[in-house]
């Protein structure tokens, strides 16, 4: 695993809080009736005026800017011309590469109500999210995230964690060391260093936890047709906390003052 020095930190935190402001301005526009093809397009554009690259286009042949992965689709949904409406949850997923950095976090929004099961999903995988962050110090280990978020889900509420898909380290590449998987257990897998950075990024179903790869190569669905959730955030090992690099305030500012949003 790459460890990186504190200016290379501060470069990295250039690159998620630009992915953050794009989530800002995602949160702005979303609404029943846009595409998901338009906001993809929306999200390259906001990118490059801001003199980086959209991460996810052509890696392994991601033929799009972002992942767009609305109701069933887990992680990795294409963009389409299908309108988005009330009722759906969309998981909003983008990198930056920026002066040498990736960033790449994701949040997941409600357009209009899904109903309370769904909001209840929304919420806590996003404090899932958190839980796992506040394990992410100096001398932990891997599993202790794993352990975090699977506790909060699974062992806590039933949900299905997402198995086949994991967390990151993150740098001068999108991949890198430690993979960060959202089960385990805790005080196993790799040593915490100061100066690692990773994408803590949990993937939670509604339902029972199987997925599949549809014939696109990429989209991924829930087996049993459930929605699933998705947030991520970057996150710098420090020696006695977890040091966010990325930002949901403006993101969550957003989403509440725009009316069309259901906020968990
Ligand atoms: N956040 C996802 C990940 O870390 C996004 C990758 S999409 C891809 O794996 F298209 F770039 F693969
Ligand atoms: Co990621």
């Amino acid at each position: 695993m790459i460890i990186k020095s504190s200016s290379e930190i501060e470069c990295m935190r250039q690159s998620a809080l630009l992915v953050s402001r794009t989530l800002t301005e995602v949160a702005g526009v979303l609404r029943p009736g846009i595409t998901t093809l338009w906001l993809d397009q929306m999200i390259g554009t906001f990118i490059r005026d801001n003199g980086a690259i959209p991460s996810f286009l052509n890696y392994h042949g991601y033929p799009y800017n972002s992942c767009l992965s609305v109701n069933d689709v887990v992680v990795h949904g294409f963009p389409t011309k299908q309108e988005l409406k009330e009722g759906d949850i969309i998981s909003v997923d983008v990198g930056v590469y920026y002066q040498g950095w990736h960033g790449d976090h994701a949040y997941c929004f409600a357009i209009g109500d899904p109903g309370a099961e769904v909001m209840q999903l929304i919420k806590v995988t996003k404090e899932s999210l958190y839980l796992g962050i506040e394990k992410a110090v100096a001398g932990n280990r891997v599993g202790d995230i794993s352990f975090a978020i699977q506790s909060h889900t699974e062992k806590k509420y039933g949900y299905g964690v997402v198995r086949e898909l994991v967390g990151h380290g993150l740098g001068r590449d999108l991949h890198e060391d430690p993979q960060v998987p959202n089960y385990g257990k805790r005080g196993t897998g790799p040593k915490l260093k100061e100066g690692l950075v990773l994408a803590i990024e949990p993937m939670i179903n509604l339902g029972k936890k199987e997925v599949y790869t549809a014939s696109d190569g990429w989209t991924v669905r829930t087996k049993d047709g459930k929605p699933s959730v998705h947030f991520e955030h970057d996150v710098c090992v420090q020696k006695d906390r977890a040091d966010v690099l990325s930002d949901y305030r403006a993101i969550e500012a957003a989403e509440k003052a725009n009316t069309n949003l259901f906020t968990a």
